[in-house]
């Protein structure tokens, strides 16, 4: 089952900005596609190497983000800013909770929680940024 959808209401209108998006769902949706696969198998190590793909999007998605908001002299920058830096510290303690414990003991709730991850920011701090720059939509 996948976790995530894009949907076209997400788009921000930037084609760079919407395709990193939509590659943080593919790549989350992929990791969530190893957290429910109750395998024998210890599939830890492919959840980790997973979360440190999406570590690395995400560093590289924010700065952008940072960018364009930069660029635009985007009022609220400096929250969203900080919701970035509380992102990526989330991302991290995610990891090392991954790497300290079985994942089936920890199956139930991952995925929930990198669902909440990805789209609570999404659908607040990167929407208002969206509704900013593009005040008729
Ligand atoms: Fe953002
Ligand atoms: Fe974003």
């Amino acid at each position: 089952m996948t976790l995530l959808q894009w949907k076209d209401q997400y788009s921000l209108g930037n084609e760079a900005l919407d395709h990193e998006h939509k590659e943080l769902i593919r790549l989350i949706n992929a990791v969530h596609g190893e957290i429910e696969r109750e395998s024998e198998e210890d599939n830890q190590a492919r959840i980790l190497g997973g979360l440190s793909e999406i570590l690395n999007a995400v560093s590289a998605h924010f700065a952008l983000e940072e960018k364009e908001m930069q660029a635009l002299a985007y009022r609220e920058f400096p929250t969203h800013k900080a919701d970035h830096e509380k992102l990526l510290d989330e991302i991290c303690d995610l990891i090392e909770t991954v790497e300290e414990t079985a994942v089936r003991d920890i199956r139930e709730g991952l995925s929930a929680l990198l669902e909440a991850w990805f789209s609570i920011h999404f659908q607040t701090f990167d929407r208002d940024f969206h509704l900013a720059i593009r005040p008729s939509n």
